[in-house]
């Protein structure tokens, strides 16, 4: 009897099992629509022109390999937080955000989830219905129980923002609540500033605990926009966590690049909540690695390179938009009569098709279009060779 066989075999990850998929498919043209990856107009993941500056630059001052401190390099952490915060927040100007350089966004939300889990154990976590599908697994596997909120409103494809306050009204005093700061996944609706301050302030009120997960900064209005959630929810005086990602908006998927910053009541508080990050990270990984943040903080802390990332994510931002718009007319112009406004309101990669499970798997299994069984579709992996296949493809199975 092997100390394993207990354990049952469990269904694919529903994102990354999609990609498994996709690489055992044989067929020439097959399309993956499926994982949140940004390609460009040939249909490549791009070597972005601020990341190829930085890397040369590293490259030609080599270093030994030295460990890095718990919290990450004290240059990135730095950098990041003006990015995440703004440089003159007043949350950072009184040395009340704590940040973590971390594995990823996903490093990121379950270095916040083990922090918040010391803090206080016996609290749930409301996350989005639907949500990205790792959230719910992050935080039960660091031991909470989790719930959701309402938050997609399928006849409108928007936000049911009455829906989701009333469940926040409804929640236990000290719940965490899980928010998509921009580019909601995998819906793409995202709250308009109106409907954050209302929701903050049911958040503040009630003594909810806010964890913004800010994945895509950058790709849904701007990198300043982005970040108003953040800014809010300092103005009116929050405790909350913050989980961001350089993944998306630096193309840095495989280098696991991100941060969790911390915003306690005060600088004595966030002192206390630095000691303790660090055993969360000691006991996870001990200290991340070091070439992908010196990436980041390359770029951000030289003017030119963030002057031209920032250029970068503009293009980017902006030819998602252009895909949006392009794959709606070329299904309006199929014969597609239902109304596909929402491909052009939702913003960030994703677009929530309410294609069913049997829809997608059609998609699949007929033209090799690979997306989520939710009815998510990567439109940051269109472009003009492939647009037409999709739009056939998806047109086909939206009308018969
Ligand atoms: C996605 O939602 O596709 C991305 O965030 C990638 C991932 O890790 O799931």
């Amino acid at each position: 009897m092997s100390v394993f066989s207990s354990l049952l075999p469990v269904p694919a990850d529903p994102i990354l099992g999609v990609t498994e998929a996709f690489n055992a498919d044989p067929h020439p043209d097959k399309i993956n629509l499926g994982v949140g990856v940004y390609t460009d107009q040939t249909g490549v993941l791009p070597l972005m022109d601020c990341v190829r500056a930085a890397e040369q630059d590293i490259a030609a001052h080599p270093r030994a390999h030295a460990y890095l401190p718990q919290e990450g390099m004290a240059a990135y952490d730095d950098a990041v937080q003006q990015l995440v915060f703004g440089e003159s927040s007043p949350a950072r100007l009184a040395g009340r955000v704590v940040t973590a350089q971390t594995l990823g966004g996903t490093g990121a939300l379950r270095v916040g989830a083990g922090l918040l889990r010391l803090a206080n154990p016996q609290v749930t976590v409301l996350i989005s219905s639907p949500s990205w599908e790792n959230h719910r697994l992050i935080f039960e596997r660091t031991g909470f129980a989790v719930e959701e909120y309402r938050y997609y409103d399928q006849g409108t494809g928007g936000v049911d923002v009455d829906g989701m306050v009333a469940d926040l009204e409804a929640a236990d005093p000290g719940s965490i609540v899980v928010l998509h700061g921009c580019c909601h996944n995998p819906t793409g609706s995202d709250l308009t500033a109106e409907q954050w301050d209302r929701v903050i302030e049911v958040l503040v009120r009630r003594g909810l605990v806010p964890f913004v997960d800010l994945a895509y900064q950058g790709l849904s209005q701007g990198l300043v926009e982005d970040r108003y959630a953040v800014e809010a929810l300092v103005r009116a005086d929050a405790c909350f966590v913050v989980a961001n990602s350089f993944s998306k908006n630096f193309g840095l998927y495989g280098e696991r690049v991100g941060a969790v910053h911390f915003v306690a009541a005060s600088s004595d508080e966030a002192a206390r909540v630095r000691s303790q990050a660090k055993t969360v990270i000691r006991s996870l990984y001990s200290s991340p690695s070091t070439y992908g943040a010196a990436i980041v903080a390359r770029v951000l802390t030289t003017a030119e390179l963030a002057a031209l990332w920032e250029q970068e994510v503009d293009g980017m931002r902006g030819r998602i938009k252009q895909m949006r718009a392009e794959f709606r007319s070329g299904l309006e112009a199929a014969g597609v009569t239902q109304d596909l406004s929402y491909i052009t309101t939702q913003a960030g990669m994703f677009s929530y098709s309410g294609l069913s499970p049997r829809q997608m798997m059609r998609l699949r299994e007929q033209f090799h279009v690979y997306g989520l069984d939710s009815g998510r579709l990567c439109v940051a992996a269109l472009n003009p060779g492939n647009l037409d296949r999709v739009i056939e493809a998806v047109a086909a199975v939206m009308t018969s």
